[in-house]
């Protein structure tokens, strides 16, 4: 049994100590806004935060996590409004939208980091969260117009819990 926070809920789950993170959030939790990819740490679409961290979720143990708090992309924000989604959104970012749950939660981290973060530094930071639609010049630009709004006093709600959804 393995017991953690995710999106501000507490969860007991009973699954192999082995089994990846990102499955327990999809199959047995059911929040499906992290996306499977490549399975092996090297496309960041299945990324969620891990104690405030960037994490690739489907090479994480769900054993890693006990005791820890998670939050998805379901739980950035309880109305969608981070900083980064409302810049996501304002720039259209977005093309197919697969890889995008995970370039969002990238980012988010990313700013933490790197409050004012320069070009270098996104392509740094976000530069393993692989995009097969090439969104990545509105990424950046995005990437820094949240930056702007946090500097502006946007204070992010990264605490809230939220339930599933699709
Ligand atoms: S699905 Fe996890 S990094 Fe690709
Ligand atoms: S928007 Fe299609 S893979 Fe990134």
């Amino acid at each position: 049994m393995t017991s953690f926070t995710i999106n501000g809920r507490a969860v007991s789950v009973d699954v192999d100590d082995d089994t990846p993170l990102l499955w327990v959030i999809r199959d047995e939790i059911g929040l499906t806004g992290s996306k499977f990819g490549c399975g092996i740490g090297l496309c960041g679409a299945c990324t969620v935060h891990v104690g405030g961290r960037a994490t690739r979720s489907c090479v994480t143990p769900v054993s890693a996590v006990d005791g820890a708090q998670v939050t998805t992309i379901e739980g950035l924000d309880p109305a969608d409004e981070h900083p980064v989604q409302q810049a996501w959104r304002a720039l259209q970012v977005p093309q197919c939208g697969y890889c995008q749950s995970g370039q969002i939660m990238q980012a988010a981290a990313l700013l933490k980091d790197f409050p004012s973060p320069t070009d270098e530094d996104i392509d740094a930071v976000m530069t393993g969260n692989l995009c097969r639609c090439m969104t990545y010049v509105r990424i950046r630009a995005a990437v820094k117009q949240a930056a702007q709004a946090l500097a502006n006093g946007a204070i992010p709600n990264l605490t809230a819990a939220k339930g599933a959804k699709a």
